[in-house]
């Protein structure tokens, strides 16, 4: 197993000049993230990523990014980029209302809507664009969104940028929802919002019983499936299609950047509903469109999750056999059933240590601290990908147990 240990785990902060009088709280606000553990590394990669990475100058086999599929280092997504760029040149110079919308990206939408079966798709910048402005765009002061506790930021930042009431209810407690929305008779739109694939926790949202709390509550319901876009369903569109549920959610957003392995988001439905978002979407209206080729490379990869479901399937049945060797090591991982696994630690210095344990044997496991997790639930992210060996995770499990264990 590569690990090159010749410069340490962390890069060192550049010395840096004093700030002006102005500026000065900001150290008291990083010795506060300090003396709590909270503070963040800014890691450099060098060179292409897949089963491996390099960080600070240190190779570990990478269990750290969301290239669930192997795209993002694969040639093929390169050379599509490479061919988009010739053609049509790098950046897209204004917004896609304007003139940045080419035919790369036409090309793009297009073959979202068909991976999705939906009539229209729209792309933005990234997926956090296409969360906050769709959010924005639907809901209002006046209405009320119900919205999972353990949502991404993107979802949090929309519900509060659209100054509509938000109501939170506990993770996937579909009665507790349901509460929430009689509660809110004189709302004049009502909107559920949910991850179907929960970033942090590996968790599934119970998405058949969220249809049919929308259908009885005569609510919106928008789904986010940044994590299961490329890994769930027969087409891979993900767990919309594979738990049959397209028929009860209304707006689909999702991003290109993890199993696709490129970048940006989009959100997909009803036409009428995409071309009523090119008026109301505020993320898409005032900000550059991303790089044509940038949508060439994505417009690949979905062909390729089109003509390698092995991937998908593969990468599913070396997930479930991860979790399975963890769980009779007797680790606590919550209640993870996907690609997605957490291994909870505790403290925020609890999980960095498991991480720097991880990294000594040659592994890279992210710990992730609040706010991305609630106080007191800090973990290390264990995210499976296509390209993991069986050598790979059973040698992972054994490195986990054997820290956990020890502590
Ligand atoms: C659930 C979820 N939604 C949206 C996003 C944002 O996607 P992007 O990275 O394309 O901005 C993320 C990214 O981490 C995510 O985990």
């Amino acid at each position: 197993m590569p690990c090159h240990l010749d410069s340490p785990a962390r890069s060192s902060p550049a010395p840096a000049a004093a700030l002006p009088a102005a500026l000065a709280w900001v150290e008291a606000e990083l010795d506060s993230l300090r003396a709590a553990g909270l503070e963040r590394p800014a890691r450099v990669r060098q060179g292409r990523q897949g089963r491996e990475v390099t960080l600070d100058r240190r190779t570990l086999v990478n269990f750290g990014s969301n290239d669930y599929l192997g795209y993002a280092g694969d040639v093929r997504l390169t050379k599509a980029a490479s061919k988009g760029a010739c053609a049509e040149g790098f950046g897209a110079g204004a917004s896609p209302l304007v003139s940045g919308h080419s035919a790369a990206h036409e090309r793009l939408e297009r073959a979202l809507a068909d991976l999705l079966a939906v009539e229209a798709a729209l792309v933005f910048p990234s997926g956090f664009a296409a969360n906050t402005a769709t959010i924005a765009a639907l809901v209002g002061p006046g209405d009320f969104i119900a919205s999972d506790a353990r949502n991404h930021a993107s979802i949090i930042d929309g519900c509060r940028l659209s100054r509509a009431e938000v109501g939170i209810y506990p993770h996937r407690d579909v009665r507790a929802l349901d509460s929430l929305l009689a509660a809110r008779p004189q709302a004049r739109r009502r909107l559920i919002v949910t991850d179907t694939l929960f970033s942090m926790d590996g968790t599934r949202a119970p998405l058949a019983d969220l249809c049919t709390a929308a259908d009885r509550h005569r609510a919106m319901l928008l789904v986010d499936e940044a994590h299961a876009t490329g890994v769930f369903g027969g087409r891979g569109s993900g767990l919309v299609e594979s738990l049959d549920c397209a028929d009860g959610v209304h707006v689909r957003v999702g991003t290109l950047s993890k199993a696709l392995g490129a970048a940006g988001g989009f959100v997909a439905g009803p036409a009428t509903f995409i071309h009523w978002l090119r008026h109301a979407a505020r993320a898409w209206i005032f900000s550059t469109a991303h790089p044509p080729a940038v949508a060439a490379a994505a417009t690949r990869a979905i062909e390729l999750v089109a003509t390698e479901p092995n991937r998908r399937r593969d990468l599913a049945a070396r997930a479930a056999a991860f979790r399975e060797r963890l769980q009779a090591a007797g680790l606590d991982i919550g209640g993870a059933e996907a690609q997605i696994v957490p291994i909870v630690a505790g403290s925020p210095d609890a999980a960095v240590a498991l991480s720097d344990g991880l990294a000594a044997a040659g592994f890279f496991v992210p710990a992730i601290r609040p706010p991305s997790v609630p106080h007191g639930k800090s973990l290390v992210r264990v995210s499976v990908c296509w390209h993991h060996s069986d050598h790979d995770l059973t040698t992972l499990a054994e490195a986990v147990a054997r820290h956990a264990h020890r502590d």
